[in-house]
């Protein structure tokens, strides 16, 4: 059953003003990137790239002297069928040989250089990926949650993987200007001023190409979030998560219809902008052409009329030679300039790769920062600490006062929105505070190492991640040292409770995890906790903190696991975050929190006896029971 899809109310979309395209300052700039990554793929593999370069300059005097031989093949045979010279077999059939030579070589050269370039491209491509997944992976999680970077990072990964299709390009200029200026050189001594005829001819068509360059990138680019939102479309239509709703929900129809229209939007602005494009070049391409014939009619002329220049006489053989090096300099020509225009916008799609690898994150270790001290003595210390998060005006948490001792457990109880998930991202030091400060051992967070800290630290999140790989792995991520240390996996998953669910899959420890890959299986969602539960304890951790780890535990396993959890966690700090009592109370302090304020604290029976918020949502839950 579906339901019949109503769109929703159009929004206006202006089309591309002219003030919205970057100056000519702005394209000379969008240049500047081409140089970091000329030393990003040499850096990949400078072998290759040297190699690469030789052959092009090599390649590059090939048509010339193709040409050159054929001019001395014709000039040799006209004399002969004049009858001015006896014929010279052996001369005329070196000649051939070498232009057959030259030929055969040059085509052996392209296709090695084009293997290398393949080669190359591969390499850099990869190197590509692992900069961003590094770069990512050194920025702040507010980084992420900022749709303005994950912008870039998206246009960064699309569109950059692909672009050493730039090498080639500029490579293959370079070559073609090398080809161009050794015909040009060669021009120069029969007619010199038809050069300026080509270059007249050819200057329009540039700008025109890097105009319409200009166009399609901004287009691309202020469609950035709409094309996102139709990546999100297509996932969501299909994918293993969505399938169960999209099915029941009848969604289907909804979302296919909303990606039809945006992709519909989207083809439009760019059907008109390639129509004026073709439309634009090929006239500018006509130019050229016209160019190139008069030329070609005034090297007939002059040969016919037996014109003699410095080089020597106009024979049939230079007719051929100049009319061949004055078509290929045409095509060379136009080529370059495709190909510039093409660099340019290319080098526009750098300027996200670039932009992106340059974000610097905040959150970092100062220089020479401290190591988290083993084992600590004095715990936490919240001094008024509020926080914001980016692009909000709210307080997420405000002016929190309270402290954390080294062997305490403490439960942060609240209702939704209240403020404990984001208190403990404090605490991990993925967000700074914007007011006050956090102490750890009686100095600021921000002292310590980052690394340190975090290895410090063992968080289950609520949305903690469910990976695609094998069971063990799934536990193993908790500290990637011990991925192949079976026995600490093992005793992790023990303490956990994850053995239990272990013991029944097919594989054991080894069986695939998520349905994305073949013979993968899914967990129930207590199942899957049980297993993130696993990865806390893996850590080495000081710290240790769970929020919500038990939503989904069952009334049994939920016991069992608070009851592993507070043995288990004896002489450190554990930190735990639920919404069930029963739970709750086992530990040492409670703090309640609402609107992002600390307005209770104390163990289970003093906050039962204040009668506060703590004992109204304690009765609450307590009267559902009864
Ligand atoms: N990434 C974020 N960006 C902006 N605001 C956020 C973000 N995460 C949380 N908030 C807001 O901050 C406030 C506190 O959220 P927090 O996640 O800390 O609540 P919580 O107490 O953990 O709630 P729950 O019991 O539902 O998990 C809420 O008002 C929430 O809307
Ligand atoms: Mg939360």
């Amino acid at each position: 059953m579906t339901v019949p899809f109503v769109p929703p109310p159009r929004r206006p979309r202006s089309r591309l003003t002219p003030d919205q395209l970057p100056s000519w300052s702005d394209r000379l700039a969008a240049l500047k990137h081409v140089p970091p990554l000329l030393k990003m793929v040499y850096e990949t593999h400078r072998g290759y790239t040297v190699a690469i370069v030789g052959l092009r300059v090599v390649r590059a005097v090939v048509p010339l002297g193709l040409l050159w031989i054929g001019k001395l093949i014709i000039e040799g045979v006209e004399a002969s069928y004049r009858g001015a010279q006896p014929v010279d077999w052996p001369h005329l059939a070196l000649l051939v040989g070498i232009e057959l030579m030259i030929a055969v070589g040059g085509e052996g050269l392209a296709r090695a250089s084009s293997l290398l370039e393949s080669l190359l491209g591969d390499l850099f491509s990869n190197r590509v990926s692992v900069r961003l997944m590094e770069h990512a992976a050194r920025l702040d999680v507010a980084q992420f949650e900022d749709a303005e970077t994950y912008d870039h990072l998206e246009r960064a990964r699309r569109q950059t993987v692909g672009r050493i299709g730039l090498l080639a390009q500029l490579l293959g200029t370079v070559q073609d200007l090398i080809t161009l200026i050794s015909f040009t050189a060669a021009l120069i001594l029969y007619v010199p001023w038809l050069l300026l005829l080509l270059a007249i001819a050819v200057i329009p068509a540039f700008l025109g190409e890097t105009h319409f360059a200009a166009l399609g990138y901004s287009l691309l680019f202020q469609w950035t979030p709409e094309r996102r939102m139709l990546d999100y479309l297509r996932f969501t239509a299909a994918s293993d998560q969505s399938a169960k709703e999209v099915k029941l929900f009848g969604l289907s129809s909804y979302l296919i219809g909303r990606y039809r229209r945006l992709a519909d939007e989207f083809y439009e602005a760019n059907k008109r902008l390639s129509i004026k494009r073709a439309t634009v070049s090929t006239l500018l391409a006509l130019m050229g052409s016209l160019g190139y014939y008069s030329a070609y009619g005034v090297i007939i002329y002059l040969t016919v009329i037996g014109h003699r220049s410095p080089a020597g006489p106009f024979t049939i053989g230079v007719l051929t030679f100049l009319a061949g090096s004055f078509r290929q300099s045409r095509d060379l020509i136009q080529r370059v300039l495709l190909t510039l225009s093409s660099v340019y916008e290319e080098s526009l799609y750098l300027r996200d790769l670039f932009t992106f690898l340059g974000l610097e994150p905040r959150v970092v270790s100062r220089p020479g920062a401290r190591p988290v001290p083993r084992p600590l003595r004095r715990g936490f210390e919240f001094e008024g600490v509020s926080f914001k998060y980016p692009g909000s005006d709210v307080w997420a948490v405000r002016d929190l006062s309270f402290s954390l001792a080294p062997d305490e457990s403490l439960a942060l109880v609240g209702e939704n929105g209240a403020g404990k998930t984001t208190l403990v991202k404090l605490l991990a030091r993925l967000y700074d505070p914007d007011e006050g400060r956090i102490l750890l051992d009686g100095v600021d967070l921000r002292e310590y190492d980052l690394a340190s800290l975090h290895s410090n630290i063992g968080v289950i999140f609520q949305d903690f991640m469910r990976y695609a790989f094998l069971f063990r792995e799934n536990i193993g991520v908790g500290q990637t040292e011990y991925m192949s240390e079976e026995d600490r996996i093992r005793e992790a998953a023990r303490r956990s409770l994850a053995d239990t669910v272990a013991r029944r899959l097919d594989k054991g420890f080894d069986q695939q995890l998520g349905r994305r890959f073949d013979g993968g299986v899914d967990l129930s969602g207590g199942e899957w906790q049980k297993v993130a539960l696993a990865r806390a304890y893996l850590r080495e951790a000081q710290v240790l903190i769970l929020d919500e780890p038990t939503a989904a535990l069952d009334a049994r396993a939920e016991y069992e696991v608070f009851l592993r959890f507070t043995e288990l966690t004896k002489g450190r700090i554990a930190v735990l975050i639920s919404h069930r009592f029963s739970t709750v109370r086992m530990a040492d302090r409670i703090l309640v929190l609402t609107g992002g304020r600390l307005v209770e604290h104390g163990t289970h029976e003093e906050l039962v006896g204040r009668r506060g918020l703590y004992a109204e949502l304690f009765n609450l839950q307590a009267a559902g029971y009864r």
